[in-house]
């Protein structure tokens, strides 16, 4: 089964060497972040944050696509806007910072966003998101891409219509999140829809909802004959999720996770990055982190409610390196 996935630009067509990518997750999928997953999944697509177009002109957000073509590998960059010009300058910003391709957000359901026109409400403002790949086609040489959900309120939209469309316009691949906006994260991600899309579009079409871990992975895949899949919630507290997946799909073999000790040094590290880019803002970053990281092993719990209370990196580093003595210890009272 051949892994690259082929995307056409205006001047720059682009390669993707993994059928597995990281979702641009808000408040998540920083470059700090990024350095992590792409330890293990040196060929994936991963993505920002969504980047709000209009901040971006203001000079707000900016540090969120600096940098990027230093990443060792493809990072697209998310954007959600509902102006086009706005839109279009930001791709162009994002372009010039390395962009490997230009996301547009058409699927966000927050209301803050959608109430805006921003988000899912391009699902229902046709015109509007045609209008806006267009524009952005036109104004950046890489690939443009969406990234969108099954319909507004209900499945009977007619959304292949609307994905039609786009594709005319120039996108070069659709990611299908298979929920309505309504849905939110209710219910299930609705895969058999997302295989009767993929049979009509002619661009490359990438299934996301409810992908965990291999095992969804090559269900999904199997199911919908998506080009690839995109991770979301499936990463939190895993930044090795994405090669992993990638490992069982491309050698069909399981893939052998960090340790405990490894996670708690994994920890560590990102602390220690998340402070230095960010100084005592990066420990609260660091607390979301290490609530997902620390789970499934003896005294995570005590230990995760112990880190979150922390008052500064050296506590924490003090706590983690306690634990991991005691594991120690564990171990060779058992040997
Ligand atoms: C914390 C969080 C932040 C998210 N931020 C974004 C975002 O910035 N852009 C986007 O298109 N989707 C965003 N999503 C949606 C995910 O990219 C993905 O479509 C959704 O979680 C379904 O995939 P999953 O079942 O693998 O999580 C976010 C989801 C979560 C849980």
């Amino acid at each position: 089964m051949s892994s690259n996935i082929k995307l056409k630009g205006r001047g720059v067509n682009r390669i993707i060497m993994s059928k597995v990518m990281l979702s641009p997750l808000a408040g998540v999928t920083d470059n700090i972040f990024r350095r992590l997953v792409r330890k293990w999944a040196p060929n994936s697509l991963l993505f920002t944050e969504m980047i709000n177009a209009t901040s971006l002109k203001k000079g707000f957000g900016t540090q969120k696509i600096n940098q990027i073509d230093l990443e060792e590998g493809p990072v697209g960059v998310q954007i959600f806007d509902n102006r086009p010009y706005a839109v279009s300058e930001a791709a162009k910003q994002a372009e010039d910072s390395g962009a490997f391709l230009i996301d547009i957000n058409m699927g966000c359901p927050v209301k803050k966003i959608a109430k805006k026109g921003g988000g899912s409400a391009l699902i229902k403002d046709r015109k509007l998101a045609i209008e806006l790949v267009k524009n952005v086609v036109k104004a950046v040489k890489v690939p443009v891409t969406v990234k969108t959900r099954l319909g507004w309120d209900s499945k009977e939209e007619n959304i292949e219509d609307f994905l039609f469309k786009l594709q005319d316009e120039g996108a070069a691949m659709i990611t299908l999140h298979g929920r309505t906006r309504k849905q939110g994260f209710s219910g299930k991600s609705d895969w058999e829809m997302i295989a009767r899309i993929k049979k009509l579009l002619e661009i490359p079409v990438i299934a996301n909802g409810d992908i965990k871990n291999p095992d969804d992975a090559l269900n999904c895949l199997k199911k919908t004959n998506a080009d690839g899949v995109m991770i979301g919630r499936g990463i939190l507290g895993s930044p090795w999720k994405i090669g992993e997946i990638d490992y069982a799909i491309r050698e069909n073999k399981n893939f052998k996770e960090p340790n405990t000790e490894e996670k708690l040094y994994l920890i560590i590290e990102h602390l220690d990055e998340l402070i230095k880019e960010k100084g005592d803002h990066g420990l609260l970053i660091a607390r979301k982190h290490i609530s997902w990281t620390c789970k499934d092993f003896k005294g995570a719990s005590n230990l995760r409610n112990n880190l979150i209370r922390a008052v500064d990196k050296n506590e924490v580093k003090n706590l983690i390196k306690k634990m991991i003595k005691t594991l120690n210890n564990e171990k060779n009272t058992l040997a």
